[in-house]
């Protein structure tokens, strides 16, 4: 019998390349996404159905697990994949779009699992995979709200696999570093604010060295690996960090005292920024 995913944010990058790599390896597919007129590459797909789900919207969300169950019979994984990140200095974000990013990354994806959730407890069995971040657990310069979010969901996600585990209910959080996606530039939440020009000089060099990470970094491709590889894994392991800095950046932040670790964020992140002096 064929295996049931659900993925959110599969229109592009690592949900979409998670998509076609479930796809190829034989499960059962449903790709949902925010606008599914627009894609035309997935439902060339054999196994993959489309279906509209905004993270935002509880009634898209209910109807996008109902559709799959009618489509396939049932679901075994669900992929809380569907984020972007605001990126840019606190003090330059409008109360709007710190909600706006909470309301995406963090009570998405509770509300994703909210809806799940009776299903899988119903037939003590289910797996829930969360696309967090390194930036869940670690911090870099100009990332503070997205890693707010980040690291609410490693902490609730932490906390509620205790509960969810006497229903043979797996929670798994997928720990990317960078991965070259739209997340560095079409989804990207640019934080500036008209007349705030003190942070200039520090942005327009963080901004620009961690945009190059992106332009460095692997391919969705490997998450999409990674994911699978935890969607088929039936022990209770949490974490699953991936890409080129991730697995080991997490390592060395468990050995070293934070101090040290972020001399070595800053070498890198704020590289070519000179502190003006008063
Ligand atoms: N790329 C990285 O370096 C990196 C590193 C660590 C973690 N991540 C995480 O990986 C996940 C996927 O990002 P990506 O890198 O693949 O970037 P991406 O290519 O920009 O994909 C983001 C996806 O999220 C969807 N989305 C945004 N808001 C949504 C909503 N309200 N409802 C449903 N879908 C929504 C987007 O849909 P639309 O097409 O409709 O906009 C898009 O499909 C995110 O959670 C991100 O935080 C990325």
């Amino acid at each position: 019998m064929k295996k049931i995913v659900l993925i959110t944010g599969a229109s592009s990058g690592i949900g979409k390349a998670t998509a076609r790599y479930f796809a190829e390896k034989g499960w059962n597919v449903a790709a949902t996404m925010r606008t599914p007129a627009n894609e035309t590459e997935l439902p060339q797909l054999p196994n993959v159905r489309l279906f509209r789900l905004d993270v935002l919207d509880h009634d898209s969300i209910r109807q996008a697990i109902t559709d799959t169950q009618a489509a396939f019979g049932g679901i075994d994984v669900v992929v809380n994949n569907a984020g972007y990140g605001a990126v840019g200095v606190f003090e330059a974000a409008t109360p709007e779009q710190v909600q706006r990013q909470f309301d995406t990354n963090v009570f998405g994806v509770m509300n994703v699992i909210r809806e799940i959730l009776p299903y899988f407890r119903e037939k003590r069995d289910g797996t829930i995979i969360n696309v967090t971040s390194m930036g869940g657990l670690i911090t870099f310069p100009i990332y503070s709200i997205y890693h707010g979010t980040k690291w609410a969901v490693e902490g609730f996600t932490e906390a509620l696999s205790f509960e969810l585990r006497p229903f043979n209910i797996r929670v798994k959080n997928i720990e990317p570093g960078a991965i070259k996606t739209d997340f560095y530039d079409r989804s990207q939440d640019l934080l500036q604010k008209e007349g705030l020009t003190d942070y200039d000089a520090y942005v327009r060099v963080t901004l620009a060295n961690s945009r190059q990470a992106g332009v460095d970094a692997p391919g969705p491709e490997v998450v999409a690996q990674k994911i699978f590889q935890a969607a088929n894994d039936r022990s209770f392991r949490l974490r699953y960090p991936v890409g080129n800095q991730s697995p080991w950046l997490l390592a060395l932040r468990r050995f070293v005292p934070l101090s040290w670790f972020h001399g070595i964020v800053k070498s890198v992140v704020e590289k070519g920024y000179k502190p003006q002096t008063a």
